[in-house]
């Protein structure tokens, strides 16, 4: 069938009954589109609390030790938790933060979190997976990375 004879086809029933009314207003999906407009606000709105946190701190002199620390830090932990460890990500908080100074956060719970994770507690990040991939070596050389940072920082008590 070539074009000509295409459009020399039988108007359909619609076009050639004029009285009968083409577009109703869709009024069900537009109810359904607002409803779903409704429903994502809400959902972006309670999501709100998930801000990022900026800290800025100072940087010690490390040794050997903290900089191999700092390192496997930033390439396993920074992810959530920021570039050494201050945050303005979405996925996690700041560790240099008041709540992890020495005397709230011990060297042992430090250790068990990375080991062993941790639920949703202090913050409204959601819960900190198991680092399965960081060994008990890699885990004591950041927690020396981080007590360098947290005698700095004010936070060694
Ligand atoms: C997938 C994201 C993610 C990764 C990767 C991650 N964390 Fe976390 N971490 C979190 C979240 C979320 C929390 C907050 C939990 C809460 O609400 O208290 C947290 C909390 C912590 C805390 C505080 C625990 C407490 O008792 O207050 C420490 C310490 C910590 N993380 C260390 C680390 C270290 C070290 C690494 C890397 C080896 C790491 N995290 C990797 C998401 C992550």
């Amino acid at each position: 069938m070539n074009e000509n004879e295409k459009s020399s086809q039988p108007l359909s029933s619609r076009e050639v009954a004029p009285n009968v009314p083409r577009h109703r207003p869709p009024i069900k999906i537009m109810a359904l589109v607002l409803g779903l407009v409704v429903i994502a606000s809400i959902f972006v709105l309670s999501k709100t609390d998930r801000r990022s946190i900026k800290a800025y701190i100072n940087i010690p002199e490390l040794n050997e030790t903290q900089i191999a620390g700092r390192a496997i830090f930033n390439s396993t932990c920074a992810k959530c938790h920021g570039i050494d460890g201050t945050g303005d990500t979405k996925i996690g908080p700041p560790l240099m933060h008041p709540y992890h100074r020495k005397g709230s956060l011990s060297d042992e719970r430090f250790l068990k979190v990375i080991r062993q994770g941790t639920p949703e507690d202090k913050w409204k990040y959601g819960h900190m997976p198991a680092q399965i991939d960081v060994s008990d070596d890699d885990a004591k050389k950041i927690l020396s990375f981080f007590n360098a940072l947290r005698e700095v920082n004010k936070m060694g008590n």
